[in-house]
């Protein structure tokens, strides 16, 4: 690594690129040396106003951040949009740059995966991983957990940045933290909506002008649910099938549209406090993930 650039990224000068791990260990050994702190948004890329609002999260907290933008084969099933998964590495770079990140990582397949994509060594986290997105995509969160155990590894972060809107995917990053005695600190964030109360994803990209206008129905939808739990419904199968009900006459095809405790994704009991409402559709061609958080009052049961 030129040593010309670590001085420039040190002035805050310009953002710095790197493809190979050994690169990438150099900058994080030299930035260690002088004491900074480092954290990390891992992305698939194709970034928006979320992955934005994290580096900016990023920034507030820590001296020195690092965004991972890798599309990772394995987290991705047999037919499902790993082929198509946009791909915009100009456009991304040039957004992290205006918004002050100090190094993007973007890895090829063969940093990551040196033996090829038949990885024999995986990290996964049980039970957690089977159910909700998981049930529907057997393997993905063991493929998510590998791969951001490799960027753990590698990056060395204090802390490491997680959007709500992929809240299962949050839960199973912190219990492989929390079994493997990784020490970073993994941060939920919120999540970020369109002005229609749509999640902000990549996917969205895969919707037509008429499924755009329709995918507001999702967060609704869950809105509604979290409304009735609030109130003290505790029939949670009765908010189950209702969204699900709803979801397909708007004509969604979900997968699941589920109320769970917050803290572990398990089955709800009336007196739980923290629930969350979860939900996966397909709309055309897009699956799009949603869920909301409800913090129910002693007095709402
Ligand atoms: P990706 O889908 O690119 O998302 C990167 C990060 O942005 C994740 O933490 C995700 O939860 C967060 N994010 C995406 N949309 C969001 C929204 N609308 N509001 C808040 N946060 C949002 O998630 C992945 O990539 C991958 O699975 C990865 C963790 C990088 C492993 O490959």
């Amino acid at each position: 690594m030129n040593s010309l650039l670590l001085h420039e990224s040190e002035a805050g000068v310009r953002m710095l690129t790197v493809h190979d791990l050994p690169d990438l260990r150099e900058i994080i050994r030299h930035w260690k040396r002088q004491g900074n702190s480092i954290a990390l948004v891992p992305t698939m890329g194709n970034l928006h106003g979320a992955h934005l609002s994290l580096l900016a999260r990023a920034r507030e907290i820590a001296d020195r951040t690092v965004v991972s933008i890798f599309v990772n084969p394995i987290q991705f099933g047999k037919g499902e949009d790993y082929e198509r998964y946009p791909s915009t590495l100009a456009e991304d770079s040039r957004k992290l740059s205006a918004n002050g990140l100090d190094l993007l990582f973007a890895p090829d397949l063969t940093q990551l995966y040196p033996g090829g994509l038949d990885v024999d060594t995986r990290i996964t986290v049980p039970e957690l991983s089977d159910i909700l997105c998981g049930r529907f995509r057997p393997g993905h969160f063991s493929g998510v957990a590998t791969v951001v155990s490799k960027l753990f590894v590698n990056v060395e972060p204090d802390v490491a940045l997680f959007g709500e809107k992929d809240y299962q995917q949050l839960l199973v990053i912190e219990r492989m933290v929390k079994d493997l005695c990784i020490p970073v600190r993994v941060m939920g964030m919120p999540i970020v909506r369109e002005a229609d109360g749509l999640a902000m994803s990549s996917r969205n990209a895969y919707l037509s002008r008429e499924e755009r206008a329709l995918a507001p129905v999702i967060y609704r939808t869950l809105q509604d649910a979290a409304g009735r739990l609030l109130r003290g419904e505790d029939n949670f199968p009765r908010v189950e099938s209702d969204g699900m009900w709803a979801l397909q006459q708007a004509g969604l095809r979900p997968e699941y549209f589920s109320v769970r405790r917050s803290a572990d994704l398990g089955a709800p009991r009336p007196d739980d406090r923290r629930l969350s409402v979860l939900t996966a559709a397909w709309l055309g061609k897009a699956r799009l993930i949603d869920n909301v958080q409800v913090e129910r009052s002693a007095s709402s049961g």
